[in-house]
């Protein structure tokens, strides 16, 4: 494979390019430098890698857990993004890249979070509210992460209240993100039951999803009535705490609290169709 060098404009971030790839990973991830202001007692706390963290949710939980002396791994759709995760960069965050909607750049960026090492928890937050890509953000991306990043401790998928109005139906479903098929709701339905999947089929590691409510984030909208705060708050709890609670599995989650989801969600039935149909849409199973 030819590397060549790129310099990205304005960050001074030098990162390595594999031609005739879209992969682009920064040099810190391959150097799997600790950060300039790492103790010995930080550098021993759990890795965690969080999709989508240029924005919203995903940003505070990595600027939260970054403080708590967390390694933290953030994700940029493209090179022109790490501009958002520069402060996060400084601080000692790696970063990684690579535009959910393209099959391709998924499958890249879970090489270059292998390559930085294992992780104790993946918080799959980056997510997408209208457009044709909804399905390939919202699910495919996150099925296909999980089964190709070495398999942590800690699996958290972001939901929504609104997975309550999915419909429980597969059929016609376009996963590529060619056309619009699923709804936003029908997403949520998805990743929730994925997650609920990943709970029964490895009971060794906690997978669970979360409703951040509706907090005020470019997503949610300025006025958005929800704590911000208490947003983040859940996701990062199940990802790091050794609350008796925070290690269980299966669980859909709301400010702290289980919450019963669809009942599709728990169907085992619904949960395979799921599986087998993201299997077939990706090319890979997840085992
Ligand atoms: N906000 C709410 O009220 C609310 C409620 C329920 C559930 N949620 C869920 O919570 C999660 C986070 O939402 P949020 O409110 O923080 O949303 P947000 O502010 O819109 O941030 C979404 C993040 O996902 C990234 N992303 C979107 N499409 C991507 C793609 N194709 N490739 C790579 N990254 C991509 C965005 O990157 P860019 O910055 O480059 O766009 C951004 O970092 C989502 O899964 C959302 O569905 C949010």
């Amino acid at each position: 494979m030819d590397r060549r060098r790129f310099l990205v404009a304005g960050l001074g971030l030098s990162v390595v390019g594999i031609l005739g790839s879209s992969l682009m990973i920064p040099e810190t991830s391959i150097a799997q430098a600790p950060a300039a202001s790492a103790t010995a007692d930080n550098v021993r706390k759990a890795r965690i890698f969080i999709t989508g963290s240029s924005e919203g949710l995903g940003k505070l939980a990595a600027q939260t857990l970054l403080a708590d002396g967390y390694r933290v791994v953030v994700h940029v759709r493209s090179p022109a993004r790490l501009s958002a995760v520069q402060e996060l960069v400084n601080k000692g965050a790696v970063a990684t890249i690579g535009d959910l909607s393209d099959l391709t750049q998924t499958r890249d960026l879970a090489a270059q979070v292998n390559k930085i090492g294992p992780m104790d928890a993946v918080i799959h937050n980056a997510g997408v509210y209208t457009g044709p890509a909804i399905l390939t953000v919202n699910v495919v991306a996150p099925y296909l992460l999980t089964a190709l990043i070495q398999r942590p401790k800690r699996l958290i998928y972001l939901s929504s209240g609104m997975h309550s109005g999915g419909r429980a139906s597969l059929s016609g479903m376009d996963w590529t993100g060619k056309t619009a098929t699923g709804s936003y709701s029908d997403s949520k339905l998805f990743v929730t039951t994925l997650a609920a999947a990943v709970a029964r089929m490895w009971p060794d590691i906690y997978s669970n999803s979360v409703n951040p409510g509706w907090v005020p984030t470019k997503m949610g909208g300025s006025s958005a009535p929800d704590d911000l705060r208490l947003g983040h708050l859940t996701q990062e709890w199940l990802a790091t705490s050794n609350d008796a609670e925070a290690q269980t599995s299966g669980g859909y989650w709301f400010h702290q609290k289980r919450e019963k989801p669809h009942a599709a969600v728990l169907d085992v039935q619904f949960q395979t169709q799921l599986l087998d149909e993201l299997a077939r849409a990706t090319g890979t199973a997840l085992s």
